[in-house]
């Protein structure tokens, strides 16, 4: 990504808690069901996608959602835009429980709640106009804007940077950035007050990348959109969110503001994502950290490990990580609003290290206690 996305490193109020919360998740899960079995199929396990997820975000806050590939991101983002029914917990939006709600309970949610997506190719229709697509929102809900449907996506695709005239082509007359920025245009056609953004710019070419993120960012501060910002990279959501919370494994594991994830983060599992952030994306006069190697896979969600599910990679790991779940909880010397889920955090800093961490090594010496698990 460009320089120019390089924003100051904030150094704002200790508590950033939003005052107003517009979208409150507690306990949220979801467990997919796995069937086996013959004749007769039976549950044979699960999947814990999401397992437990506390999450805030506040009217008009841009909150990002952060962990490698399979930790349950865009499960969780399509259990809070209520496309999947959560096996348990409780999503409330604008002070109205929606966990459960029905398509009839749900419909004057539904517009103010809206979805990215991240793969611009396959999330537009391409048999239908740029046009039809953004349109198409005011037309399932019924919603007549002033001055007609045409008009007002006409003024929405110039808010979003593309062409007014070009209301009549077709996806395939456009580059990846144009149709993401059309994708865009159709999530705000019904004035939305909260967009979850499941990895909006991954699969765009990174020279096209700050321009999308700087588009979803004046969409949040200009028309004061809330965001879920979801995406595997702690660099990109860096320039995006106030608050970030990094998953792990089904599990927010850690949670807080831009200042306390990137600068004073307390997890091991923070610090590899960090680390793994290129020295391009750093502050000018920030230490490279490029210290910790975050290699081998994510266990599989199916059987994930005992106690801490970051324990058979974590470089700090002890007996006891392996019996007991660390809470997520605000940890001596974190801030307001500042939560980790580690019984043996790493100190608040993000200097560079003495010595290389080397997860692989740590996995073995690991395995005897992982085995007790
Ligand atoms: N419909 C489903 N049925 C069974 N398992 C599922 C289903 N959807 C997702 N999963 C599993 O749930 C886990 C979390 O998937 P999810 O897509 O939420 O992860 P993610 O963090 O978005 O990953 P990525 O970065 O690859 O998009 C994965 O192990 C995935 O295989
Ligand atoms: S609880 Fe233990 S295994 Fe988990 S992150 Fe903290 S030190 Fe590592
Ligand atoms: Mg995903």
């Amino acid at each position: 990504m460009s320089d120019n996305l390089t924003l100051p490193a904030q150094q704002g109020p200790a508590d950033v808690t939003p005052a107003e919360p517009l979208l409150e998740v507690q306990g949220l899960t979801m467990h997919f069901p796995i069937y086996g079995g013959f004749p007769i199929k039976r549950k044979v396990g699960a999947v814990q996608a999401v397992d437990g997820v506390d999450l805030t975000v506040g009217v008009g806050e841009s909150v990002g959602l952060v962990g490698e590939s399979g930790c349950g991101k865009s499960t969780t983002g399509r259990l809070i835009t209520r496309l999947l029914e959560p096996s348990a917990g409780k999503i409330t939006y604008a002070g109205r429980d929606i966990t459960h709600a029905s398509r009839r309970e749900m419909a004057p949610v539904r517009s103010e709640i809206q979805m990215i997506f991240q793969d611009p190719y396959s999330s537009l229709n391409p048999r239908q106009t740029v046009g039809t697509i953004i349109k198409s929102p005011m037309e399932v809900n019924g919603i007549e804007p002033e001055g007609g449907r045409e008009k007002r996506v006409r003024e929405l695709l110039e808010l979003v940077g593309l062409n007014p005239e070009h209301y009549n082509r077709f996806p395939h007359e456009f580059s990846g950035g144009q149709r993401q920025r059309i994708g865009v245009a159709r999530a705000l056609a019904l004035n939305p007050k909260l967009i979850v953004a499941d990895e909006p710019v991954s699969a765009l070419d990174v020279s096209i990348q700050a321009q999308v993120v700087n588009l979803l960012k004046k969409v949040q501060e200009e028309l004061g959109i809330a965001f879920l910002f979801i995406a595997h990279d702690l660099a990109v959501v860096r320039h995006f969110s106030q608050r970030v919370a990094v998953m792990y494994l089904g599990k927010v594991v850690e949670v807080g503001d831009r200042d306390a994830i990137y600068n004073r983060p307390r997890h091991p599992y923070t610090h590899a994502l960090l680390s793994a952030v290129p020295e391009v994306e750093m502050d000018d006069d920030a230490e490279p950290r490029e210290r910790i190697r975050l290699s081998g896979d994510v266990p599989s969600p199916i059987h994930p490990p005992s106690g801490c599910r970051f324990r058979t990679r974590c470089w700090k790991a002890q007996d006891k990580c392996a019996t007991e779940e660390p809470p997520l909880l605000q940890i001596s010397g974190n801030r307001a609003g500042h939560l980790t889920a580690c019984h043996f955090p790493e100190e608040p800093t993000t200097e560079a290290r003495d010595e290389d961490v080397i997860l692989d090594p740590a996995l073995q010496a690991l395995e005897g206690s992982a085995d007790q698990g």
